[in-house]
Formats: structure tokens, C-alpha cells, sequence
């Protein structure tokens, strides 16, 4: 089993949120490109039409990841490069800029893993329904086949599609990110097809040999507020929402709707051999992971019966994202995948926090030294831990929030462009320099 010294170190991006150039060399918009339009929904009213202009400057991201010791680079691919009516015709420029990045990598050392998906869906694909329309899994089946015949070649590690709960949650149920749409019936919908989607995803990239695939779950720690049976159930409903229902169709064990009845509305969009084709045995689980929510039962709201009980109401302090940051987060989840299959794979794919332009970076270095303790018991435990991936190299566009929180290890000068490490990348260089020797 692993030691601490051989986990592997890396990071992960997103394009929407580092690349930029929005409209460059024959991209289509995707919906996060017309959300933002719509400046009211961000919360310093910017958008990502530049972002960390990745697109120009990625030999400087990565050369500085490759620096740092880092020895992988995962991001994403933006669909709507590939493809800028979301199907039909390809865009060789946007082929050609991936090419880019992977060779890039290769050439100073460092593996490019790519996520298929992280959540910026063609407009062109939105304006038929997106994630609703059953038709996204042949859209995304034919993406991915793209992928995997242009770049499986030099990518080994694929992350299929990231966060499903959130790009499904925040994007088709509360309307806080792009689409913006609302409501149960979306959010049903989507969950199942973007669930089939991904196991399709699955099946298409191995049909080569040599990749190891994977999905990326985003985990967040659901406590009781009372130790009432009410509050009890409240958290088993809200704890089956975010941290069961994009796993346990995969593992065989179909929807957790016994513990959360609402999701027997899913069944609606069922069709005959849905359940048994949703089964993926994934190579890895990419386990991601920031905050912990304590939740109280709450009759008035729909569906879900249950609220959060904010940190601030519990004297507990937060982060700049307004989330009790909550390192332990990523040893209880680890064990808790551990205990669905001792033997595979898990990765933390995304671990960070969100410090303000004027808190110290002090604080996001104690935070990683936190996670770091939480994985030598794992470790311990022989838990089957591959490495950590943290969110994120440079301080970019994060969502609804903007450019306000940073999660960087790179801070991010936004009108010379300028790239800077911080006192965590400095801290992590040296951890990294020091644990291999
Ligand atoms: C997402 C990132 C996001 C980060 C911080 C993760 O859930 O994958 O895109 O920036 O959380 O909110």
C-alpha cells in the first residue's frame, strides 16, 4: 500500500474558468458564456470572457505547476471548442489548441489528465434542452468519441464528467449557474441523463486499451443541527442528495430513493435497461471535497423538507465563499468510498480553500497541512489513496462568485496578467522537494 511519499502531487483546472479567448478560432458560446451575460447573476458582475487567458499563457501555467514539483496537470476541455454547434462538424483550431496543452505537458514532465466535462455545455445544445433532452448522451457520446480518437493516444487519465450534483443541482435545479433553470423536473431529468451520459462516456473510452477512466464526486459532509429523529432524517435526505446519488447507480445499487423518496420521480424518465446500463465499474473515484453543512428539518421547504443552519448562526467561522472550510472532510470521505470497494482506486481530484484578496495565504497552507495529516491515516488504514489534486494553480473565475474568492496558489494580476506564486506554492515546493527525498 502507499506511503505518503508516494502519493502523487497535481492540480486541476477548468477551461470556463482559466481559459478565456470566449470567442477565439471558431469556438461556439457555451451556456456559461451566455450566463454571464446576464451580469447580475455574478456577484462582481464579470464574466470569464478572458479569465486567466490559459488560452495564451499555458506553457507559463504549467512551467510554474512543473516548478513547483507538481506531476499532474488535469483540466478540461471545452466542448464548445470542439464542436461549436455542440455536434456535426469539428473544430480543428480547437483540436489543435489541446494538442497544445497535452504536448506541452509531455514535453516538461507532467501528465495531462483531461475532464470531458466540466460544465460549460454548448449554448447550442442549452437551446434543445441540455442536460434535460435525452439526446445528450448521444451529443456527449459523440464528443468524447472525438476526444478519445484525438488525444487518448497521449492521455492515460480521464476524468469523465466533473461534479454531476452540482453541474445538475446549481445549473437545473436552483438556476445559480448556467443554464440557470429551476425546478424538480429539470433537476430529475438531468441527474439521469447525465448519469447514462457518463457510463456511455465510460464505455467509449475504453474501448482502447491502456486508459484509466474515471468521474469526479463532489463531497460535502451533512450533519444533524439537533440530535432530533426530525433533524436525523433531514440529513440522511440532504446526504443521499449530494453524496450518494451520483455514485450508487454506477456501483449497481440503482437510485438511494428509499432514503430520499423525492428521487422516485426520476423513475418517470426510465427506460428498459436504464438501470443495468448506468453499472460503470470505474477505474478511480475522484473524491472533491471542501465544506461541511449542518442541516435542520424544515417543512416549508419543497422537496428537500430540510435547511442549512448557516456557520455564522453557529459561531463557526467561514471562508470567503461563505463555507465552514472543513479539511476533515477528505479522510471521512475517503473512508467512506473505501468502504463501497476496499480495492479501488480513489484519488482526492480536488481539494482547496477560498481565502479574500486581504486574508493570509498562511491560512491556506495550515489548511493543506490539515489534509495532508488526514492522508497519512488513510494511508494507515490502507486505504487505496493514488494522490491529490488541488483546486487550483492560479486564482481564476469562480462561478456565480467571480474573480472574489481566491483558490489559488498563484495569484492572478488581473490587468497585467501577471502570475505570482504565493507563500503556499513556496510551502509546497519545498514539502514536495522534501518528501521525496
Ligand atoms: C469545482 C470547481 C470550483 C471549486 C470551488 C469544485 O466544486 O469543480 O470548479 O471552482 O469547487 O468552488
Amino acid at each position: 500500500m502507499n506511503k505518503i511519499k508516494d502519493l502523487k502531487w497535481g492540480v486541476t483546472t477548468a477551461a470556463y474558468q482559466t481559459e478565456g479567448a470566449y470567442d477565439k478560432d471558431e469556438k461556439g458560446l457555451s451556456i456559461w458564456d451566455t450566463f454571464t451575460q446576464k451580469s447580475h447573476k455574478i456577484k462582481d458582475r464579470s464574466n470569464a470572457r478572458i479569465a486567466t487567458d490559459f488560452y495564451h499563457r499555458f506553457e507559463e501555467d504549467i512551467d510554474l505547476a512543473v516548478d513547483i514539483g507538481l506531476q499532474i496537470f488535469r483540466f478540461s476541455i471545452s466542448w464548445s471548442r470542439i464542436f461549436p454547434e455542440g455536434v456535426g462538424v469539428v473544430n480543428p483550431k480547437g483540436i489543435k489548441f489541446y494538442d497544445k496543452v497535452i504536448n506541452y505537458c509531455l514535453k516538461v514532465g507532467i501528465e495531462p489528465w483531461v475532464t470531458t466535462y466540466h460544465w460549460d455545455l454548448p449554448q447550442k445544445l442549452q437551446d434543445k434542452g441540455g442536460w434535460t433532452n435525452r439526446d445528450v448522451i448521444n451529443w456527449y457520446s459523440g464528443y468524447v468519441t472525438v476526444l478519445r480518437d484525438h488525444f487518448a493516444d497521449r492521455v492515460k487519465h480521464w476524468v469523465l464528467i466533473n461534479e454531476g450534483i452540482v453541474c445538475v443541482g446549481a445549473g437545473y435545479f436552483l438556476g445559480v449557474h448556467a443554464p440557470g433553470k429551476r425546478g424538480i423536473r429539470n433537476f430529475v431529468s438531468s441527474t439521469h441523463h447525465l448519469l447514462l451520459a457518463q457510463a456511455e462516456g465510460f464505455k467509449i473510452l475504453k474501448e482502447r486499451t491502456g486508459l484509466q477512466v474515471g468521474t469526479a464526486i463532489s463531497c460535502t459532509k451533512i450533519e444533524p443541527y439537533r440530535n432530533t429523529t426530525a433533524d436525523h432524517k433531514a440529513a440522511i435526505r440532504i446526504d443521499t442528495l449530494m453524496n450518494r446519488l451520483f455514485i450508487e447507480p454506477h456501483l449497481g445499487l440503482g437510485y438511494p430513493d428509499n432514503d430520499f423518496p423525492v428521487l422516485k420521480r426520476i423513475s418517470k424518465y426510465y427506460k428498459k435497461g436504464d438501470i443495468e446500463a448506468l453499472k460503470t465499474d470505474f477505474d478511480f473515484w475522484g473524491i472533491q471535497t471542501y465544506a461541511r453543512e449542518v442541516v435542520k428539518a424544515a417543512w416549508y421547504i419543497p422537496y428537500l423538507g430540510a435547511i442549512q443552519v448557516k456557520p455564522k448562526k453557529r459561531n463557526v467561522k467561514t471562508s470567503v465563499m461563505g463555507w465552514e472550510t472543513y479539511p476533515e472532510g477528505a479522510q471521512y470521505f475517503l473512508e467512506r468510498f473505501a468502504k463501497y470497494n476496499p480495492k479501488k482506486a480513489l484519488w482526492l481530484s480536488e481539494c482547496g480553500m477560498a481565502l479574500s484578496k486581504k486574508e493570509d495565504d498562511q491560512i491556506r497552507i495550515e489548511y493543506y497541512q490539515k489534509i495532508i495529516e488526514g492522508m497519512k491515516t488513510v494511508l494507515d488504514k490502507n486505504i487505496n489513496l493514488k494522490g491529490i489534486l488541488l483546486w487550483t494553480l492560479v486564482d481564476n473565475f469562480e462561478w456565480a462568485e467571480g474573480y472574489i474568492p481566491k483558490f489559488g496558489i498563484i495569484s492572478l494580476d488581473r490587468k497585467t496578467m501577471q502570475r505570482q506564486m504565493k507563500k503556499s506554492a513556496f510551502w509546497l515546493k519545498k514539502y514536495l522537494s522534501n518528501i521525496k527525498l
